[in-house]
């Protein structure tokens, strides 16, 4: 069978990333044997490369690409077109190419992770959140949390003034809802009020960093709360241990992967994805 519909995933690293097979088991799943997703690993230096790589989707007939740490904000002036949510988040995660070939840039982070909130039977509402991080990621879960109607948001993050520029940015969007900003450290977090949902946007912790932890020792959390880490590599971060310890809630970014993946096999495809499938590809890559 002749490969007609290349897709992949453009980042760095991403040597480790679980999409590539959990892509590949989709499309042997619904049969779609004429498609294959591939990593697509471009180095950070010199950055000029963002550019030359996303064009070069386009010249190599590719119908689209995920993109992932660092360049989720980066690669938003190359996109000829925005969906109305990557406008609204300023970064993106799926490019698609259009039939007039057109680089189209959306954002399926958000919606992803809602539905995996909602498999958790997490009604967004009746919550408020502590995001840690201001990057791609965290732009793209306030946004989720802010739409389905969060009334209390705290971003916090290494650098102060991005999570100031995200509350700020937030604010003139969502203007009857507390947000608020500070910096990623102990003092600033004991402080502020509990938040039920605390989720880790920030890339410590991940592999191969796995003693790395976004969050102070010192600090416990209460049983009441939800710790979400959008890292899945490992299942089990530090931080997550660290929550289960104090008998909060912990849940690792497996099922957002998931669904922003049958999100954007959507997109590409035009087909529902198989979800299951996709959930059990990656279970069992980790397990590996
Ligand atoms: P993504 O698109 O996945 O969100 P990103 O835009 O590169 O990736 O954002 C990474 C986030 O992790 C940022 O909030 C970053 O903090 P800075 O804005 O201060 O860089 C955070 N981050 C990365 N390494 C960190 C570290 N060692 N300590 C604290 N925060 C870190």
């Amino acid at each position: 069978m002749t490969i007609k519909n290349m897709v992949g995933i453009m980042g760095w690293p991403i040597e480790h990333s679980l999409s590539p097979t959990m892509h590949n088991q989709a499309f042997k799943a619904l049969s779609l044997d004429d498609w294959m997703y591939v990593r697509l690993p471009v180095n950070k230096y010199p950055y000029i490369r963002v550019k030359e790589a996303i064009l070069g989707l386009r010249a190599l007939s590719f119908k689209g690409a995920n993109v992932t740490v660092p360049y989720k904000e980066a690669v938003l002036p190359y996109m000829e077109k925005l969906s109305e949510q990557a406008k609204l988040i300023q970064a993106i995660n799926t490019i698609s190419i259009d039939e007039g070939e057109r680089l189209v840039g959306h954002n399926t982070d958000a919606d992803g992770f809602a539905a995996d909130l909602a498999d958790k039977g997490m009604s967004i509402s009746e919550i408020d959140a502590l995001i840690l991080g201001a990057g791609g990621a965290a732009r793209a879960i306030c946004v989720a949390l802010l739409e389905r109607g969060i009334k209390h948001l705290t971003i916090v993050n290494r650098t102060v003034q991005k999570a100031d520029d995200l509350a700020s940015y937030l604010k003139t969007h969502y203007i009857d809802r507390d947000i608020h900003s500070g910096p990623l450290d102990a003092e600033y977090i004991r402080h502020i009020p509990l938040r039920s949902l605390v989720v880790n946007c920030t890339s410590v912790g991940c592999f191969p960093n796995v003693n790395d932890m976004p969050w102070d020792e010192n600090l416990a959390f209460s049983p009441s709360q939800i710790v979400y880490d959008t890292i899945y590599n490992p299942f089990e971060t530090k931080l997550l241990a660290h929550a289960k310890k104090s008998g909060a809630k912990a849940f690792n970014g497996l099922g957002m992967l998931v669904h922003q993946g049958a999100l954007s096999f959507k997109l590409w495809t035009g087909l529902d994805a198989p979800v299951e499938v996709m959930k059990q590809a990656c279970v069992s890559l980790g397990k590996k």
